[in-house]
């Protein structure tokens, strides 16, 4: 891995993705994962303003938590994430523009490919991480068969994860996993029920450690 920031990511091995309809509710989203022991934060570009969300994690977090940012599909939304001060970067794909400007931020990132061609697109254009997404729709038996042709390649799968799939995932060679949905639920940040969340977080973190 060529940077602290990708061995951080791949020591923790849990990376929150964090969706939210306003900054702030995915700012306290972030807080309470992070109570539930996990370290890695990725907030996505869907959130409304979320390069407000990820400059003001930044400020909380000076140490031991790394805060990146998900779901970059555009060009434009590299520049605003990095200059919110995005420590890593997270993309759902990747057309040759798009991966070009992730290589170019100088930020370590992650891009989303599924395919074998994908993955070597990925590869040529340096990226530190492949995104498996989404991962639960073709499950351990994709990962393992991609394992062959790409044994250096830093998988994370993406999509899907539960503490229940924690283990296979990591026993099936993942570098690291991204977990949204299953542990910031919709309704949990509905009802701000933060406790919600930690409780996911601790449940992931203790499968992880199993
Ligand atoms: C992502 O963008 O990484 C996904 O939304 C995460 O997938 P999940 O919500 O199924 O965990």
């Amino acid at each position: 891995m060529r940077t602290d920031v990708g061995l951080r990511i791949a020591e923790q091995r849990l990376v929150a993705v964090i969706r939210a309809d306003d900054w702030q509710l995915a700012v306290s989203a972030a807080d309470a994962v992070v109570e539930g022991g996990v370290r890695i934060i990725e907030v996505t570009c869907t959130v409304p303003q979320g390069d407000l969300a990820i400059a003001e994690l930044r400020r909380r977090y000076s140490n031991g938590v790394l805060v990146g940012a998900g779901t970059v599909t555009t060009i434009d939304e590299v520049k605003r994430v990095a200059d919110a001060g995005a420590e890593f970067l997270v993309s759902p794909g990747g057309t040759p523009p798009l991966l070009t400007a992730l290589a170019e931020s100088g930020l370590p990132f992650a891009a989303g490919a599924l395919t074998p061609s994908e993955i070597m697109t990925a590869n040529e254009h340096g990226a530190d991480f492949v995104k498996l997404f989404p991962a639960d729709v073709l499950g351990v038996t994709w990962l393992r068969a991609l394992r062959g042709p790409f044994p250096r390649v830093a998988f994370i799968p993406t999509g899907g994860v539960s503490p229940a799939t924690v283990g296979p995932w990591l026993d099936a060679g993942a570098v690291a996993l991204g977990t949204g949905s299953g542990l910031v639920p919709a309704a949990a940040l509905v009802a701000r029920d933060f406790r919600t969340i930690t409780k996911n977080a601790t449940e992931l973190v203790a499968a992880r450690d199993a």
